[in-house]
């Protein structure tokens, strides 16, 4: 059955063939049939479809596209939060805390406590999400965490390498072969990216060039989480290797910053992590500036940053990293769907996903102008 979307104030397209960026369209509409988009352009020539949806000039966005996100877990971290926000500073310990709890939960439990986070993400416009693994550090616990986070996407990542668990503390090289060997082996069926923590604490540049490689053997993509606590050669291996996205890049030395420009591998910044760590925020536009591809993401874990909202991480890339709002939108989009390797999301073209986002306002200047307010009217989305 089709669907005319019509009276739409401004529709964000994000279509490099409409213009640059955001490419936005004023007094638009959009027809949508089956799950794809059919057929984009002038409200006043709209075609006639099976049922229609006026929005009275309200803003329509492609849906979210959060490329980063660790939603297979158990419990909470809210005591770390507090210390923090106290003035004690964040470390990567903390992830243990959270293997702990998810290896002793039920295949119910995180099934439950995903969906439930995930139906949140909905709600305020993601309709493209990314998971990983890497709260269960076992064999089976990381294939149990693939499997439970392919019910809900496809894009799935596998992250054994996201911290030395406690029984291998003495032994990194055998976790790093186990990661590479039988983890992997028991994960490659149910994930279509490997990521790599490659950061003072957790894994060295040289262990990571081994699990991407091993990854990469399998046939899957490479992801790096670089830069987060400080400078970290994962950045530039992450571009000479051509993973998709190096996420976090808070702290970025030139040479990284003019590697990202250069090469293909999306730095994606993750601003709820800054917030949540009191770390010094990401500088966007430095990157910007350099030529790289930026995308923005929720990074939601338990740990680092419990936020579902990807308005929120555009409200504070435009009030803390120097992000236009419409640079901040295409980043929560389009952005995100580079991240992935996806031409089907994050725009708003004939042929991709109808997944598109009824703003309750006139414009997405007002996702960061009215931080914290639920300005997602309507989600329309294919799954
Ligand atoms: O992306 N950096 C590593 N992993 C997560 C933190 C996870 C945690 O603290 O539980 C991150 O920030
Ligand atoms: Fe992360």
């Amino acid at each position: 059955m089709s669907t005319l979307i019509s009276t739409i104030g401004l529709l964000v397209t994000n279509d490099p063939a409409v213009g640059e960026g955001t490419a936005e369209l004023r007094d638009a509409a959009v027809v949508i049939d089956n799950g794809a988009i059919v057929w984009v352009g002038p409200s006043a020539q709209a075609p006639a479809a099976d049922e229609r949806i006026d929005v009275d000039g309200a803003c329509v966005i492609p849906g979210f596209v959060d490329s980063h996100s660790h939603l297979m877990f158990a419990g909470d971290r809210a005591d770390e939060f507090e210390y923090r926000m106290a003035g004690r500073p964040y470390t990567a310990g903390g992830i243990r805390r959270t293997v702990g709890l998810t290896r002793s939960a039920s295949d119910e439990q995180l099934r439950a406590n995903a969906q439930h986070v995930r139906a949140e993400m909905r709600a305020q416009g993601t309709t493209t999400l990314e998971i990983k693994s890497g709260y269960g550090l076992t064999v089976d616990d990381e294939a149990r965490s693939l499997r439970l986070a392919r019910e809900i996407t496809p894009e799935t990542t596998y992250l054994g390498a996201h911290v030395v668990p406690a029984e291998f503390a003495d032994d990194t090289a055998g976790y790093v072969a186990l990661v590479t060997g039988a983890m992997l082996d028991a994960a490659a069926p149910h994930a279509r990216w490997i990521d790599v923590f490659c950061e003072t604490g957790a894994f060295d540049v040289d262990q990571a060039r081994a699990i991407l490689e091993a990854g990469a053997a399998r046939g899957l993509g490479a992801r790096m989480h670089a830069g987060q606590l400080g400078e970290s050669a994962g950045v530039q291996l992450a571009v000479e290797l051509g993973a998709a996205s190096v996420d976090h890049c808070t702290f970025l030395s030139d040479a990284d910053v003019a590697a990202l420009g250069s090469g293909d591998t999306v730095a994606t910044l993750l601003p709820g992590v800054e917030f949540s760590t009191r770390q010094p925020y990401p500088d966007a536009r430095r990157l910007l500036e350099a030529g790289a591809t930026v995308a923005l993401a929720t990074d939601c874990n338990p740990g680092s940053s419990f936020t579902s909202s990807m308005a929120f991480c555009i409200a504070v890339a435009v009030r803390d990293m120097r992000m236009t709002p419409a640079e901040a939108l295409w980043a929560a989009t389009a952005g995100g769907a580079r991240a992935l390797r996806r031409d089907d999301v994050g725009v708003v073209r004939v042929g991709a996903r109808a997944d598109l986002v009824v703003l309750d306002a006139p414009s997405y200047v007002h996702l960061a102008y009215r931080p914290g307010v639920p300005l997602v009217r309507q989600v329309l989305s294919r799954d």
